[in-house]
């Protein structure tokens, strides 16, 4: 029995838009009894770069970040015990990885170490619109054992800004990994 055990989350960032939705979700469980381990893909850290102006480094949350080129990392064993991994946000070209099996980096090997131990594997994955690939490599991802979900945002909870907006989809995130969340609003609270 794991009663007391804190959850160990992997939070994986490759190179697709929607990067406030990240630093949401990091903010998040910053708030939260859990131990948080980060990988970026070099294109993550490129679009980071461009879209919200830093490092990986620089977000909140993480305790130690793990080199996407690093196959001998925690991560690339199961012995490594995460409880589960997030990417977010997903590019179309590690969901195809992650769909097909094909580890060449990081964290493809992760996420296919996730699969192979059937723990929680949730890819935020973001392109618009999509095509035929990426519908058919979303449908293999899920029979695979992965959550697909997208970044969208509860609208029904009437966010003010982008940041509550992009806070209410990190609420979706922290219930599928069964956290707590102080303050995480929900339909017809007011009711
Ligand atoms: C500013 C910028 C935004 C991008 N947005 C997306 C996106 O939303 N979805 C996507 O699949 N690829 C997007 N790409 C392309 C990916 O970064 C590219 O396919 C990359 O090879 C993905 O590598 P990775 O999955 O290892 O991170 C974007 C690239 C740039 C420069």
């Amino acid at each position: 029995m794991d009663i007391g055990k804190k959850k160990k989350i992997l939070v994986a960032v490759t190179g697709a838009s929607a990067m406030l939705y990240l630093q949401s979700f990091l903010e998040l469980l910053e708030g939260e009894d859990v131990i948080v381990h980060g990988i970026c893909s070099e294109a993550g850290e490129k679009v980071l770069e461009l879209e919200h102006h830093c490092l990986s480094r620089q977000l909140p949350g993480v305790s130690k970040w793990f080199d996407s080129r690093d196959f001998a990392a925690p991560p690339a064993s199961g012995s490594a015990g995460y409880d589960a991994m997030v990417v977010i946000p997903c590019s179309m070209g590690t969901l195809a990885s992650i769909a097909s099996g094909i580890t060449s980096n990081l964290i493809h090997r992760a996420a296919d170490v996730m699969l192979k131990e059937t723990k929680k594997l949730i890819l935020v994955v973001r392109e618009t619109p999509l095509n035929r690939t990426h519908l058919k490599n979303m449908l293999a991802a899920h029979d695979a054992g992965a959550v697909i979900c997208p970044p969208h945002p509860g609208l029904y909870l009437k966010p003010k800004s982008l940041e509550e907006a992009a806070q209410t989809f990190s609420w979706r995130l922290g219930d599928q990994l069964g956290l707590t969340m102080a303050g995480r609003k929900r339909w017809g609270d007011d009711k």
